[in-house]
């Protein structure tokens, strides 16, 4: 295993940093004790929430390169960093949902908590001046950010991890409510599941109690900072029972 030197700041998201490494080809990935919600505008330091999210989204990418999904995730480094291969991040975030919530739920005035029969799938366009409006494959295309085969490739591995991902969090009594994912492309544009999945893009409730066990009761103003820290380590825990 070749050893890893971590170089310049390539740049820094509201929940990571991103460095240049002495490969070219790789980057190292950075989790911030930073917990925000709603695009930012709440944002708060808090202690050791960057272990948890990376330890927590190591498990799960290791999980999904395991079932032959192909990620950006190479390893773990240390408690706050991964080794990941480098890519360029299409500006799209694709969400799934199995359950409604959270937008979909005010977007349409449906109630929260109605099964779908099938998981439905919504892209945003990545910019913050415009507040990552939701948008249809059409809009994509013709922003030039996204060709109808990648959308097509994209669906169909999204479809794929949302199968993987909701009966992995099942087996440890967590329901899958929806979550978000993003994509990039590696120098020889392959497509790799890039970011995240943790209780920062996931929304997941509780099996037995229904209770929420994500940052959503941060979002709302229902529970303070540290109470959400709780919850991620309880995530935590029960990712670490097998
Ligand atoms: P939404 O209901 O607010 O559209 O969120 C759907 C899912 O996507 C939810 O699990 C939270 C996640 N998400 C992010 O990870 N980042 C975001 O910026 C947004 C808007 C949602
Ligand atoms: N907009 C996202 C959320 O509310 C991400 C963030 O602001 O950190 O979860």
């Amino acid at each position: 295993m070749s050893c890893t030197i971590k170089k310049d700041l390539l740049s820094e998201g509201k929940t990571k940093k991103i460095y240049i490494t002495n490969n070219p080809l790789e980057v190292l990935i950075h989790h911030k004790d930073c917990l925000t919600a709603l695009d930012g505008v709440k944002k708060n330091f808090l202690q050791d929430k960057g272990i948890l999210n990376n330890e927590i989204t190591t498990l799960i990418f290791q999980f999904l390169n395991s079932c032959g999904i192909q990620t950006h995730f190479i390893r773990k480094i240390n408690n706050r960093e991964q080794l990941c291969h480098r890519v360029n991040i299409i500006p799209i975030e694709f969400v799934v949902r199995n359950i409604v919530a959270g937008s979909m739920s005010k977007r349409l005035g449906v109630k929260e908590g109605i099964s779908l029969s099938s998981p439905i799938f919504e892209i945003f366009y990545k910019n913050d001046k415009l507040k990552d409006p939701l948008i249809n494959d059409h809009h994509a295309v013709f922003l030039e950010i996204i060709s109808y085969e990648e959308l097509s490739t994209i669906y169909n591995i999204t479809s794929k991890i949302n199968h993987i991902i909701k009966k992995f969090f099942l087996e440890k009594n967590i329901i899958l409510v929806d979550f978000k994912i993003e994509f990039g492309k590696d120098y020889k544009n392959n497509i790799l599941l890039s970011d995240e999945i943790s209780p920062d893009t996931c929304r997941f409730w509780d099996k037995k109690t229904m209770k929420k066990l994500d940052k959503d009761p941060f979002r709302t103003g229902l529970k303070e900072k540290e109470e959400v820290f709780d919850i991620y380590m309880e995530i935590l825990k029960r990712l670490n029972v097998s």
